[in-house]
Protein backbone atom coordinates (compact mmCIF):
# COMPACT_ATOMS: atom_id res chain seq x y z
CA UNK A 1 0.00 0.00 0.00
CA UNK A 2 1.37 3.74 -0.95
CA UNK A 3 1.22 6.38 1.75
CA UNK A 4 0.58 9.43 0.79
CA UNK A 5 1.88 12.48 2.01
CA UNK A 6 0.76 16.04 1.36
CA UNK A 7 3.16 19.38 1.18
CA UNK A 8 6.12 17.91 1.63
CA UNK A 9 8.95 20.09 1.38
CA UNK A 10 11.37 19.39 -1.55
CA UNK A 11 14.46 21.78 -1.18
CA UNK A 12 15.90 19.27 1.90
CA UNK A 13 15.82 16.26 -0.55
CA UNK A 14 18.35 18.16 -2.80
CA UNK A 15 21.76 19.30 -2.37
CA UNK A 16 21.56 22.41 -3.91
CA UNK A 17 18.57 23.43 -0.91
CA UNK A 18 16.24 25.47 -2.72
CA UNK A 19 12.73 25.45 -4.15
CA UNK A 20 9.25 25.19 -2.59
CA UNK A 21 7.19 22.05 -1.46
CA UNK A 22 5.53 18.49 -3.44
CA UNK A 23 1.70 18.38 -3.16
CA UNK A 24 1.69 14.98 -3.09
CA UNK A 25 4.36 12.80 -2.17
CA UNK A 26 4.50 9.21 -2.31
CA UNK A 27 8.09 6.25 -1.71
CA UNK A 28 8.64 3.36 -4.15
CA UNK A 29 10.21 0.52 -2.28
CA UNK A 30 9.49 -1.99 -5.31
CA UNK A 31 8.73 -1.57 -8.84
CA UNK A 32 5.11 -2.47 -7.80
CA UNK A 33 5.27 0.96 -5.66
CA UNK A 34 6.31 2.62 -9.36
CA UNK A 35 3.09 1.25 -11.07
CA UNK A 36 0.86 1.84 -8.27
CA UNK A 37 2.24 5.86 -8.25
CA UNK A 38 1.64 6.14 -11.79
CA UNK A 39 -1.67 4.66 -11.59
CA UNK A 40 -2.83 6.96 -8.77
CA UNK A 41 -1.15 10.30 -10.48
CA UNK A 42 -3.24 8.83 -14.08
CA UNK A 43 -6.24 8.89 -12.35
CA UNK A 44 -5.58 12.25 -10.64
CA UNK A 45 -4.08 14.29 -13.27
CA UNK A 46 -1.80 14.84 -11.57
CA UNK A 47 1.96 15.20 -12.94
CA UNK A 48 4.46 12.74 -11.72
CA UNK A 49 7.68 13.76 -11.51
CA UNK A 50 10.22 11.05 -10.00
CA UNK A 51 13.37 11.99 -7.20
CA UNK A 52 16.23 9.91 -6.56
CA UNK A 53 19.13 11.27 -4.95
CA UNK A 54 18.22 14.91 -5.46
CA UNK A 55 21.88 15.61 -6.45
CA UNK A 56 21.43 17.27 -9.48
CA UNK A 57 17.95 18.79 -9.67
CA UNK A 58 16.92 22.59 -9.43
CA UNK A 59 13.39 22.70 -7.56
CA UNK A 60 11.42 25.78 -8.52
CA UNK A 61 10.42 28.50 -5.44
CA UNK A 62 6.61 27.22 -6.25
CA UNK A 63 7.33 23.60 -5.47
CA UNK A 64 5.83 21.15 -8.03
CA UNK A 65 2.08 20.96 -8.40
CA UNK A 66 1.79 17.44 -8.72
CA UNK A 67 3.13 13.59 -7.23
CA UNK A 68 6.83 13.34 -6.21
CA UNK A 69 8.13 9.92 -6.32
CA UNK A 70 10.67 9.30 -4.41
CA UNK A 71 12.30 5.89 -5.80
CA UNK A 72 13.69 3.67 -2.71
CA UNK A 73 14.24 0.14 -4.47
CA UNK A 74 16.86 -1.49 -3.15
CA UNK A 75 18.79 -4.44 -3.78
CA UNK A 76 22.21 -5.49 -4.80
CA UNK A 77 22.84 -8.58 -6.02
CA UNK A 78 26.07 -9.88 -7.72
CA UNK A 79 26.76 -13.31 -10.30
CA UNK A 80 30.02 -14.48 -12.34
CA UNK A 81 29.25 -14.38 -16.18
CA UNK A 82 32.92 -15.68 -17.14
CA UNK A 83 35.18 -13.00 -16.41
CA UNK A 84 32.84 -10.65 -15.22
CA UNK A 85 30.77 -10.09 -12.32
CA UNK A 86 27.81 -9.02 -13.28
CA UNK A 87 26.05 -6.52 -10.86
CA UNK A 88 21.97 -5.82 -10.26
CA UNK A 89 21.28 -2.58 -8.54
CA UNK A 90 18.03 -1.63 -7.23
CA UNK A 91 17.75 1.96 -8.55
CA UNK A 92 16.96 3.67 -5.22
CA UNK A 93 20.67 2.15 -3.46
CA UNK A 94 23.06 5.14 -3.33
CA UNK A 95 25.95 5.47 -5.86
CA UNK A 96 28.61 5.87 -3.97
CA UNK A 97 27.90 2.98 -1.16
CA UNK A 98 27.24 0.30 -3.88
CA UNK A 99 30.21 1.75 -6.16
CA UNK A 100 32.40 1.01 -2.35
CA UNK A 101 30.96 -2.72 -2.70
CA UNK A 102 32.13 -3.15 -6.19
CA UNK A 103 35.39 -2.23 -5.04
CA UNK A 104 35.66 -4.41 -2.26
CA UNK A 105 34.97 -6.95 -4.05
CA UNK A 106 37.85 -6.46 -6.33
CA UNK A 107 35.98 -5.55 -9.71
CA UNK A 108 37.14 -3.17 -11.62
CA UNK A 109 35.22 0.15 -13.69
CA UNK A 110 33.43 2.13 -11.58
CA UNK A 111 35.95 3.11 -9.34
CA UNK A 112 36.90 6.53 -10.75
CA UNK A 113 33.16 7.18 -10.13
CA UNK A 114 33.46 7.23 -6.43
CA UNK A 115 32.10 10.07 -4.61
CA UNK A 116 29.25 10.60 -6.72
CA UNK A 117 26.43 11.71 -4.77
CA UNK A 118 23.25 10.49 -6.13
CA UNK A 119 21.87 7.24 -6.49
CA UNK A 120 21.90 4.16 -8.96
CA UNK A 121 18.97 5.07 -11.40
CA UNK A 122 20.58 8.42 -12.21
CA UNK A 123 23.29 7.16 -13.91
CA UNK A 124 22.04 5.76 -16.69
CA UNK A 125 20.05 9.06 -17.32
CA UNK A 126 22.26 11.50 -17.51
CA UNK A 127 24.99 8.93 -18.14
CA UNK A 128 27.02 10.26 -15.25
CA UNK A 129 30.93 10.18 -15.72
CA UNK A 130 33.99 11.49 -13.91
CA UNK A 131 37.94 10.79 -14.10
CA UNK A 132 38.39 8.52 -17.54
CA UNK A 133 35.19 6.50 -16.82
CA UNK A 134 31.14 6.74 -17.88
CA UNK A 135 28.77 4.22 -16.47
CA UNK A 136 27.89 3.73 -20.06
CA UNK A 137 31.37 1.50 -20.25
CA UNK A 138 29.73 -0.85 -17.68
CA UNK A 139 26.01 -0.66 -18.10
CA UNK A 140 24.95 -3.90 -19.67
CA UNK A 141 20.98 -3.80 -19.22
CA UNK A 142 18.65 -1.19 -17.54
CA UNK A 143 15.25 -1.91 -16.36
CA UNK A 144 12.41 0.78 -16.50
CA UNK A 145 8.81 1.24 -16.16
CA UNK A 146 7.28 2.66 -19.54
CA UNK A 147 4.82 5.42 -18.83
CA UNK A 148 3.16 4.98 -21.89
CA UNK A 149 2.45 0.81 -22.05
CA UNK A 150 2.26 0.84 -18.45
CA UNK A 151 4.84 -2.12 -18.67
CA UNK A 152 8.09 -3.10 -17.46
CA UNK A 153 11.10 -2.28 -20.21
CA UNK A 154 14.58 -4.09 -20.54
CA UNK A 155 16.95 -1.62 -22.56
CA UNK A 156 20.18 -3.20 -23.82
CA UNK A 157 23.43 -0.73 -23.45
CA UNK A 158 23.36 0.18 -27.19
CA UNK A 159 19.33 0.90 -26.51
CA UNK A 160 20.24 3.55 -24.08
CA UNK A 161 21.88 5.69 -26.90
CA UNK A 162 24.48 7.02 -24.47
CA UNK A 163 26.78 10.22 -25.13
CA UNK A 164 28.45 12.53 -23.01
CA UNK A 165 25.72 13.36 -20.21
CA UNK A 166 23.07 12.26 -22.37
CA UNK A 167 20.62 9.00 -23.18
CA UNK A 168 17.36 8.44 -24.62
CA UNK A 169 16.42 8.85 -20.97
CA UNK A 170 17.50 12.41 -20.77
CA UNK A 171 16.77 13.36 -24.82
CA UNK A 172 14.60 11.77 -27.30
CA UNK A 173 12.68 9.88 -24.71
CA UNK A 174 12.73 12.27 -21.69
CA UNK A 175 10.09 11.49 -19.17
CA UNK A 176 8.37 8.52 -20.32
CA UNK A 177 10.35 5.46 -18.39
CA UNK A 178 11.49 5.62 -14.98
CA UNK A 179 14.66 3.57 -14.12
CA UNK A 180 13.94 0.54 -11.73
CA UNK A 181 17.27 -1.25 -11.73
CA UNK A 182 20.50 -1.27 -13.71
CA UNK A 183 23.13 -4.05 -14.26
CA UNK A 184 26.65 -3.60 -14.88
CA UNK A 185 29.28 -5.82 -16.06
CA UNK A 186 33.00 -5.23 -14.31
CA UNK A 187 36.05 -7.13 -14.58
CA UNK A 188 37.26 -9.16 -11.61
CA UNK A 189 40.74 -8.61 -10.65
CA UNK A 190 41.44 -6.48 -13.35
CA UNK A 191 43.59 -3.29 -12.77
CA UNK A 192 42.08 0.46 -12.23
CA UNK A 193 41.87 2.96 -15.16
CA UNK A 194 44.33 5.68 -14.48
CA UNK A 195 43.76 8.30 -17.54
CA UNK A 196 42.28 11.36 -16.42
CA UNK A 197 45.20 13.92 -15.46
CA UNK A 198 44.54 14.50 -12.04
CA UNK A 199 44.83 10.73 -11.62
CA UNK A 200 47.86 10.96 -13.48
CA UNK A 201 49.22 12.89 -11.38
CA UNK A 202 48.83 11.77 -8.58
CA UNK A 203 49.97 8.19 -8.82
CA UNK A 204 52.54 9.50 -11.14
CA UNK A 205 55.15 7.86 -8.15
CA UNK A 206 52.70 5.17 -6.92
CA UNK A 207 52.51 2.79 -9.77
CA UNK A 208 50.15 0.04 -10.34
CA UNK A 209 47.54 1.65 -7.07
CA UNK A 210 44.90 -1.29 -5.91
CA UNK A 211 41.18 -0.42 -7.03
CA UNK A 212 40.94 1.06 -3.66
CA UNK A 213 43.86 3.48 -3.63
CA UNK A 214 42.02 4.83 -7.02
CA UNK A 215 39.07 5.28 -5.00
CA UNK A 216 40.47 6.47 -2.57
CA UNK A 217 42.27 9.28 -4.18
CA UNK A 218 39.35 10.36 -6.51
CA UNK A 219 36.92 10.86 -3.87
CA UNK A 220 40.21 12.95 -2.36
CA UNK A 221 40.88 14.76 -5.71
CA UNK A 222 36.42 15.58 -5.53
CA UNK A 223 36.82 16.72 -2.01
CA UNK A 224 39.39 19.23 -3.07
CA UNK A 225 36.80 20.53 -5.42
CA UNK A 226 33.87 20.62 -3.03
CA UNK A 227 32.68 18.04 -5.46
CA UNK A 228 32.50 15.02 -2.20
CA UNK A 229 29.37 15.22 0.08
CA UNK A 230 31.16 16.09 3.34
CA UNK A 231 29.04 17.06 6.14
CA UNK A 232 29.45 20.92 7.08
CA UNK A 233 31.53 22.04 3.74
CA UNK A 234 29.08 24.84 2.14
CA UNK A 235 30.86 24.12 -0.93
CA UNK A 236 28.77 21.57 -1.14
CA UNK A 237 25.40 23.10 -1.46
CA UNK A 238 25.10 22.74 -5.03
CA UNK A 239 23.83 20.94 -8.06
CA UNK A 240 27.75 19.64 -8.72
CA UNK A 241 28.75 20.81 -12.15
CA UNK A 242 26.11 23.35 -13.17
CA UNK A 243 27.33 23.45 -17.04
CA UNK A 244 28.13 21.24 -19.21
CA UNK A 245 31.32 21.11 -21.31
CA UNK A 246 30.35 22.24 -24.67
CA UNK A 247 30.93 20.44 -27.40
CA UNK A 248 32.35 22.54 -30.50
CA UNK A 249 33.76 21.42 -34.50
CA UNK A 250 37.11 21.66 -35.45
CA UNK A 251 36.49 25.18 -37.59
CA UNK A 252 34.80 27.03 -34.81
CA UNK A 253 37.31 24.93 -32.25
CA UNK A 254 40.64 26.99 -34.28
CA UNK A 255 38.89 30.03 -34.77
CA UNK A 256 38.29 30.35 -31.36
CA UNK A 257 42.09 29.30 -30.30
CA UNK A 258 43.50 31.74 -32.28
CA UNK A 259 41.05 34.35 -31.07
CA UNK A 260 42.55 33.08 -27.34
CA UNK A 261 46.14 32.90 -28.34
CA UNK A 262 45.95 36.41 -29.70
CA UNK A 263 44.78 37.42 -26.49
CA UNK A 264 47.65 35.63 -24.66
CA UNK A 265 45.19 32.86 -23.17
CA UNK A 266 45.66 28.95 -23.64
CA UNK A 267 42.49 27.15 -24.34
CA UNK A 268 41.82 24.32 -22.68
CA UNK A 269 40.41 21.43 -25.09
CA UNK A 270 39.71 18.10 -24.70
CA UNK A 271 39.01 14.86 -27.79
CA UNK A 272 35.04 14.80 -28.41
CA UNK A 273 33.29 12.65 -30.79
CA UNK A 274 33.68 12.58 -34.52
CA UNK A 275 36.59 14.72 -34.53
CA UNK A 276 35.25 17.73 -32.33
CA UNK A 277 36.67 18.94 -29.21
CA UNK A 278 35.16 19.45 -25.62
CA UNK A 279 35.65 22.82 -24.22
CA UNK A 280 36.24 23.25 -20.23
CA UNK A 281 32.82 25.33 -18.81
CA UNK A 282 34.88 26.03 -16.00
CA UNK A 283 37.59 28.28 -18.12
CA UNK A 284 35.30 29.94 -20.06
CA UNK A 285 33.09 30.73 -16.81
CA UNK A 286 36.16 31.87 -15.01
CA UNK A 287 37.78 33.68 -17.64
CA UNK A 288 34.28 35.55 -18.23
CA UNK A 289 35.00 36.79 -14.69
CA UNK A 290 32.86 34.50 -12.43
CA UNK A 291 36.32 33.27 -9.66
CA UNK A 292 36.16 31.13 -7.17
CA UNK A 293 33.98 32.50 -4.28
CA UNK A 294 32.67 34.54 -6.45
CA UNK A 295 29.36 36.63 -4.59
CA UNK A 296 26.30 37.03 -5.65
CA UNK A 297 23.88 37.85 -3.21
CA UNK A 298 22.51 34.50 -1.47
CA UNK A 299 24.24 32.23 -4.46
CA UNK A 300 27.93 32.33 -5.42
CA UNK A 301 30.87 29.93 -7.24
CA UNK A 302 32.79 27.22 -5.21
CA UNK A 303 35.30 28.28 -3.46
CA UNK A 304 36.88 25.16 -5.05
CA UNK A 305 35.74 25.07 -8.41
CA UNK A 306 34.38 27.32 -10.97
CA UNK A 307 31.55 24.77 -12.63
CA UNK A 308 29.63 24.68 -9.25
CA UNK A 309 26.94 27.32 -8.28
CA UNK A 310 26.42 27.38 -5.11
CA UNK A 311 23.88 28.18 -2.50
CA UNK A 312 25.33 30.39 -0.11
CA UNK A 313 22.58 29.96 2.74
CA UNK A 314 19.58 31.39 2.15
CA UNK A 315 18.67 31.33 -1.82
CA UNK A 316 15.95 30.39 -3.36
CA UNK A 317 15.67 29.08 -6.60
CA UNK A 318 15.06 32.31 -8.61
CA UNK A 319 18.19 33.39 -7.54
CA UNK A 320 20.44 30.43 -8.54
CA UNK A 321 18.55 30.89 -11.95
CA UNK A 322 19.05 34.17 -12.60
CA UNK A 323 22.73 33.85 -11.30
CA UNK A 324 23.18 31.20 -14.16
CA UNK A 325 21.36 33.34 -16.99
CA UNK A 326 23.88 36.12 -16.18
CA UNK A 327 26.78 33.70 -16.22
CA UNK A 328 25.33 32.16 -19.83
CA UNK A 329 25.46 35.76 -21.38
CA UNK A 330 28.55 36.93 -19.66
CA UNK A 331 30.52 33.61 -21.57
CA UNK A 332 27.95 34.25 -24.71
CA UNK A 333 28.96 37.88 -25.06
CA UNK A 334 32.94 37.21 -24.85
CA UNK A 335 33.14 33.32 -26.32
CA UNK A 336 29.94 33.14 -28.34
CA UNK A 337 29.27 29.98 -26.86
CA UNK A 338 26.22 28.90 -25.03
CA UNK A 339 26.90 27.49 -21.57
CA UNK A 340 23.66 24.61 -21.60
CA UNK A 341 22.98 23.61 -17.57
CA UNK A 342 23.95 20.17 -16.40
CA UNK A 343 20.86 19.83 -13.54
CA UNK A 344 17.24 18.82 -14.42
CA UNK A 345 14.63 22.00 -13.81
CA UNK A 346 11.25 20.97 -11.78
CA UNK A 347 8.02 23.37 -11.49
CA UNK A 348 9.14 25.93 -13.65
CA UNK A 349 6.72 27.47 -15.57
CA UNK A 350 8.88 27.84 -18.43
CA UNK A 351 12.44 26.67 -19.31
CA UNK A 352 14.43 28.67 -16.82
CA UNK A 353 17.02 29.09 -19.31
CA UNK A 354 16.73 32.16 -21.37
CA UNK A 355 18.06 32.22 -24.93
CA UNK A 356 20.85 33.69 -26.10
CA UNK A 357 20.70 36.03 -28.70
N1 LIG B 1 39.06 24.45 -14.74
C1 LIG B 1 39.09 25.79 -14.47
N2 LIG B 1 38.67 26.22 -13.24
C2 LIG B 1 38.23 25.35 -12.29
C3 LIG B 1 38.22 23.99 -12.57
C4 LIG B 1 38.62 23.56 -13.79
O1 LIG B 1 39.47 26.60 -15.31
O2 LIG B 1 37.84 25.82 -11.22
C5 LIG B 1 39.48 23.99 -16.09
C6 LIG B 1 40.90 23.58 -16.14
O3 LIG B 1 41.39 23.90 -17.41
C7 LIG B 1 40.83 22.07 -15.98
C8 LIG B 1 39.55 21.75 -16.73
O4 LIG B 1 38.72 22.86 -16.45
O5 LIG B 1 41.93 21.44 -16.52
C9 LIG B 1 38.88 20.46 -16.32
O6 LIG B 1 38.51 20.56 -14.95
P1 LIG B 1 38.01 19.30 -14.11
O7 LIG B 1 38.98 18.20 -14.19
O8 LIG B 1 37.63 19.75 -12.74
O9 LIG B 1 36.73 18.79 -14.90
P2 LIG B 1 35.42 19.52 -15.38
O10 LIG B 1 35.37 19.41 -16.86
O11 LIG B 1 35.27 20.86 -14.81
C10 LIG B 1 34.07 17.29 -15.37
C11 LIG B 1 32.68 16.83 -14.99
C12 LIG B 1 32.60 16.56 -13.49
C13 LIG B 1 33.64 15.51 -13.13
C14 LIG B 1 35.02 16.04 -13.53
C15 LIG B 1 36.11 15.03 -13.32
C16 LIG B 1 31.18 17.88 -16.59
C17 LIG B 1 30.22 18.98 -16.83
N3 LIG B 1 31.72 17.85 -15.37
O12 LIG B 1 34.28 18.54 -14.75
O13 LIG B 1 31.32 16.02 -13.21
O14 LIG B 1 33.61 15.22 -11.75
O15 LIG B 1 35.03 16.35 -14.95
O16 LIG B 1 36.07 14.05 -14.30
O17 LIG B 1 31.44 17.07 -17.47
C18 LIG B 1 29.12 16.71 -12.59
O18 LIG B 1 28.78 16.42 -13.74
O19 LIG B 1 28.29 17.16 -11.74
C19 LIG B 1 30.51 16.58 -12.23
C20 LIG B 1 30.97 16.96 -11.04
Amino acid sequence: MLSLREQVPLAPLTTLSVGGRARFFVEADTPDDVREAFAYSSAHGLPLFVLGGGSNLVVADAGWPGLVLHLKISGISQRAEGSRVIFEVGAGESWDSFVGATVAAECAGLECLSGIPGTVGGTPVQNVGAYGQEVADTIVVVTAFDRVSGEIRIFSNADCGFAYRTSIFNTSDRDRFIVVQVAYALERGASPKIEYADLKRFFADKPSPSLQAVRDAVRQIRQGKGMLLVEGDPDVRSAGSFFKNPIVGTQRFVELDAEMQSRGLQLPNYPADDGQRKLSAAWLVEKAGFHKGYVHGNVGISSKHTLAIVNRGAARASEIVSFMNVIRETVFSRFAIDLHPEPVFLGFEQTPVRAMR
